[in-house]
């Protein structure tokens, strides 16, 4: 079975986007591959969160993760520092990562540009980590966003430079998992193309019935159509797309039918899109609830994880500690 590594970030609350465009496809491939999802913490530390924020928010992702579906007895689930390995691994890549290559990422210019007065090396070396965790588990597939492919390059680049100075096969070189016709883009509800963090335009699994509610009656739309069959506009596509998301095709096409005459009405099917939002999202928030107060099911899964991913850790470490000819 091969082999799929994927970190997720460890901050911040997961929304529809992260849902449908990432995790229902994690979800699905946990059967067909051996998987690997992990909370980046140590990645994180690039910016110097508070020591006592951690335990929070490493909770509250991996309460949020569990409840949408990624499975524990199926997958390995753990915390990234839960694994000294991946440290160690790092030492030896950042040997064999270049300067110039690493400052030409478009990821450390970005924050370069950001954050002037914190360039430390941690940022600078964040593709080579990223490497560590990929490489740690040999991994053939990785899944990623567009703002990731170039860190992908640098891990397959590392690996390929490894095994070639090392004259051993050590890593396999990780391709991109595309997830192809079930990548979809999730747009905001407030005109503007994508649903994200940083837009400001989420709608949470974490959120009531009421709240979900409020945001969808908020989005924005036009004065609607004047002419039958005519063209949706962005906004007013924006809602169908997400209607296509949660709700029947027989709901789709009603409201379809209903734009194409020019009678729909805004109010209706917005109505409609919270309803069937709630829908979709309630027993995943009753989920989260729940995992977020068993403290000791989530000892457990890190517990476990932790376990699993060692054991696999220490194998490629082994490996690549003889490489280097530090094995006696
Ligand atoms: P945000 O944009 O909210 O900061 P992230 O960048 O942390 O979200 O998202 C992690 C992953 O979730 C992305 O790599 C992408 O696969 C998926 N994702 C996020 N937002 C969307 C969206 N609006 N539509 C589709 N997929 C999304
Ligand atoms: N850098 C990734 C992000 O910001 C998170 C990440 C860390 C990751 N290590 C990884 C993703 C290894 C895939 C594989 O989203």
């Amino acid at each position: 079975m091969e082999t799929v590594v994927s970190g997720i970030r460890s901050t911040g609350h997961l929304h529809l986007g992260n849902y449908f465009g990432a995790l229902r496809n994690f979800v699905a491939i946990q059967e067909q591959y051996n998987c690997y999802f992990f909370i980046a913490d140590l990645h994180s530390l690039t910016t110097h969160p508070k020591p006592g924020d951690f335990h929070a928010s490493v909770k509250t992702i991996l309460a949020e993760y569990l409840a949408a579906g990624l499975d524990p007895e199926k997958s390995t689930i753990f915390v990234q520092s839960d694994v000294p390995e991946i440290s160690e691994l790092y030492v030896l890549l950042n040997m064999l990562a270049y300067k110039g290559e690493l400052e030409r990422t478009a990821s450390f210019k970005d924050k370069v540009r950001k954050n002037p007065e914190n360039v430390n090396a941690g940022l600078l070396t964040y593709p080579v980590l990223m490497a560590s965790d990929i490489l740690m588990h040999r991994a053939n597939w990785v899944p990623v966003g567009k703002d990731q492919e170039q860190h992908l390059e640098i891990a397959r680049v590392l690996a390929r430079r490894f095994n070639n100075l090392y004259n051993e096969e050590v890593f396999p070189e990780p391709k991109a998992l595309v997830f192809g016709k079930n990548l979809v883009k999730v747009p905001g509800l407030d005109g503007s193309g994508k649903m994200g963090k940083s837009e400001g335009n989420g709608i949470y699994l974490f959120e009531d019935d009421k709240a979900i509610t409020k945001k969808v009656m908020k989005a924005v739309t036009d004065s609607g159509p004047t002419e039958p069959n005519s063209e949706k506009p962005e906004v007013i596509q924006n809602l169908f797309t997400l209607l296509s998301l949660v709700s029947t095709p027989d709901t789709v096409q009603y409201f379809d039918e209903k734009w194409n005459d020019c009678s729909i009405r805004y109010g209706d099917l917005k109505k409609q899109l919270a309803a069937d939002i709630c829908e979709c999202v309630r027993p995943i928030r009753e989920r989260i609830d729940a995992i977020y107060q068993d403290e000791d099911y989530l000892n457990r899964v890190t517990r476990m994880g932790c376990e699993k991913a060692r054991e696999s850790a220490a194998a490629t470490l082994k490996l690549a500690r003889k490489a280097v000819g530090f094995s006696r």
